[in-house]
């Protein structure tokens, strides 16, 4: 199979490009994205291109599949641009596959569709509302990206995964940037339940998606939960119960100042659940995570410490 992977020099288009690269079901892999890149992979074609360029449908000629990871994922505060990447990079990169006859299409979102409320279930499924917060252009986004593919695309032709999130000896994210604080806080006193698949495990469950000819939305997600408090305790940092409205009001004006990295919704994620079912992935492809969610979130913590 030949497939072409959008976000390929990202953090888990490498990990996908190097379990392709070992894997005789997969004879040619197309990698995009704009930075420079010496990889070493031997069935990678790798070209710098904006996911914005009217060029790339060249690229996916000849490609039975696309991966379409590229995405903001570390927040700016030019809100147009990372628009412009996030859905109208989707609009093109999906418009030019249909040009170039690419018959299979796996579009990545993320449980953060569904976002983090007091009233979420204990399991969220792929038929829960997609509640994500109005302000917070990550679920946004993903939700829009969702919509342009569902409206371009004929069922029968598009696979979404929605990973929680993802973790691993090579993770490199903003949101794990957030146990490199000092201190951590416990809003509101909560200790809300969270969940990590592990970088490998998502990489299985793109294949999988692949290999099973999948169609439809699965939520790919590691086994079980691990408390906040836990995961603050793990990481060698203090907790520190303080108020919601305090503590988002001080990251409100850090991050108008410029001064923080992290956005303010961001709270929320750590303050309210939002946990999602990885049943229907388990069930209809076959994804049983390797790593639990403590596993995973470990296996981050420990090769950190290990410098
Ligand atoms: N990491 C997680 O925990 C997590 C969880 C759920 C879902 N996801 C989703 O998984 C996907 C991959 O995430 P990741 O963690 O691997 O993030 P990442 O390391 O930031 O990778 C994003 C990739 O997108 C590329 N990109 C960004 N803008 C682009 C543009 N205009 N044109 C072409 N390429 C562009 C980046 O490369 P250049 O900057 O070189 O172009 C990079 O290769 C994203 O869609 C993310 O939202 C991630």
């Amino acid at each position: 199979m030949d497939v072409a992977i959008t976000g390929a020099a990202g953090y888990f288009g490498r990990k996908l490009i190097a379990l392709m690269e070992k894997d005789e079901f997969y004879d040619r892999v197309v990698g995009i994205s704009r930075r420079q890149w010496n990889h070493g992979f031997t069935k990678l074609e790798y070209h710098r291109m904006d996911v914005r360029d009217e060029g790339i449908k060249k690229l996916f000629e000849g490609v039975d599949a696309i991966i379409h990871l590229a995405f903001v994922v570390s927040p700016t505060h030019d809100k147009k641009e990372m628009y412009d990447i996030d859905v109208n990079g989707t609009r093109n990169v999906i418009e030019a596959g249909i040009e170039a006859g690419v018959k299979k299409f796996i579009i990545t979102s993320s449980t953060m569709v569904y976002g983090a409320w007091e009233d979420n279930p204990e399991w969220l499924t792929e038929d829960s509302p997609k509640r994500g917060h109005p302000t917070y252009y990550y679920n946004k986004h993903k939700i829009m990206v969702e919509e342009v593919a569902e409206e371009l695309l004929d069922e029968k032709n598009l696979v979404i995964l929605r990973p929680c999130l993802v973790v691993g000896p090579s993770v490199s994210h903003f949101y794990v940037d957030l146990l490199k604080m000092p201190v951590l806080p416990l809003v509101d006193g909560r200790n809300p339940r969270m969940q990590f698949v592990h970088e490998d495990d998502v990489a299985r469950a793109y294949d999988l998606a692949l290999k099973k000819d999948a169609r439809g939305v699965y939520n790919i997600v590691g086994e079980s939960v691990v408390r906040w408090k836990e995961i603050i305790d793990m990481a060698g940092k203090k907790a520190v119960r303080m108020p919601r409205w305090l503590i988002r009001n001080l990251l409100k004006i850090a991050w108008w100042l410029h001064a923080t990295k992290f956005p303010p919704e961001i709270l929320d994620f750590v303050t309210y659940e939002w946990v999602a079912s990885g049943e229907k992935a388990k069930r209809d492809l076959g994804f049983e995570p390797e790593h639990s969610s403590m596993e995973a979130i470990l296996s981050y913590l420990q090769y950190r410490n290990s410098f």
